[in-house]
């Protein structure tokens, strides 16, 4: 695979500064080695810089930071768009908020590719806020409410190329905002909760997913946030909710969408290396990248897809 680092510094979504500090990070610890080593061509095409922010104002006076969103996502998208007729991007954020532009120019060349778009949210959060429902003003809480083409964005440009909602499976759910469980229970969303995996595990209702993915040749998105990892193994994020996934749990995520050889984009967020320990979250989220690329600790048959 030709994987297409692209840094997205962006720290505006949500108010423990740090985020910015993400794609240098990932850097130090080693990312493009990480791949190189797996036999993938790496470029890494440094950061990306936001365009100029209009003025925004928003109704809701929560919200903080729109202009600078808004540039970001712009900004965000035209390289995402760019980078997939290249290769494979892997975004290294920034908050969560830097998913707003990347899931909107995966889109829209999935659409202009003729192939219908596939999400998968690893995160403790839903994210399924607009800009008229976040209570906190932190758009980090949205992406995936834009990328499903909810209304109550303006006055960003509209979704490009919404994603079906029986098309974005969320894993790791355990913290949901009242107004973001009711809007998801009008949806096709499919949410696996811990509650899911702790009944379920995890393999299953992936599998479930994969095949529709396989069966429809759609592409595949990954948003992983670090906060869908337990805090005991991912400090570095400021929003930890005990209760997230094990290192193992994490790892087979990886090791069974490397098998699907369906994985066409994937975002790396929220990874804060200012609340970091020795860098141990930023080596995690680094290896989970190498299960992911297909690093494997001893080399099985694979089922395939
Ligand atoms: N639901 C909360 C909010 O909207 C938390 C969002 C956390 N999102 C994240 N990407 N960590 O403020
Ligand atoms: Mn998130
Ligand atoms: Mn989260
Ligand atoms: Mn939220």
């Amino acid at each position: 695979t030709h994987c297409i680092l692209i840094g997205a510094p962006v720290d505006e979504g949500q108010r423990r500064p740090g985020c910015l500090m993400g794609p240098m990070a990932y850097r130090v610890a080693g990312i493009a080695q990480t791949l190189a080593e797996l036999g993938h061509t790496v470029e890494d095409r440094g950061d990306v810089a936001p365009l100029p922010g209009r003025g925004e104002i928003h109704s809701n006076p929560a919200i903080h930071h729109l202009p600078e969103t808004i540039a970001w996502t712009e900004a965000l998208a035209a390289a995402a768009t760019t980078a997939m007729a290249d290769g494979m991007p892997v975004f290294m954020g920034g908050d969560h908020s830097l998913s707003l532009g990347t899931v909107a120019g995966v889109a829209a060349h999935a659409r202009a590719a003729g192939r219908p778009q596939f999400v998968i949210w690893l995160d403790a959060h839903s994210d399924f806020h607009t800009f008229e429902t976040s209570t906190s003003g932190n758009l980090h809480g949205t992406p995936m409410a834009y990328a499903a083409g909810r209304p109550g964005f303006e006055p960003l440009t509209p979704f490009p190329a919404p994603v079906p909602e029986a098309n974005i499976c969320m894993f790791g759910i355990r913290s949901v905002d009242p107004a973001e469980n009711a809007a998801l229970m009008e949806t096709d969303i499919i949410v696996n909760d811990m509650r899911v995996l702790d009944e379920r595990g995890i393999v299953a209702p992936l599998r479930e997913f994969l095949d529709r993915v396989h069966a429809e040749n759609g592409l595949l998105h990954v948003s992983l946030d670090v906060d869908f990892l337990d805090p005991s193994i991912a400090p570095a994020v400021g929003t930890t909710v005990p209760g997230g996934a094990t290192f193992r749990e994490a790892h087979l995520v990886m090791e069974l969408l490397h098998e699907s050889g369906l994985v066409s984009s994937l975002d790396l967020v929220e990874l804060n290396p200012f609340l970091d320990d020795r860098g141990r979250t930023a080596k995690l989220m680094v290896d989970l990248l190498g299960s992911l690329m297909g690093r494997k600790v001893f080399d099985r048959p694979t089922r395939s897809y």
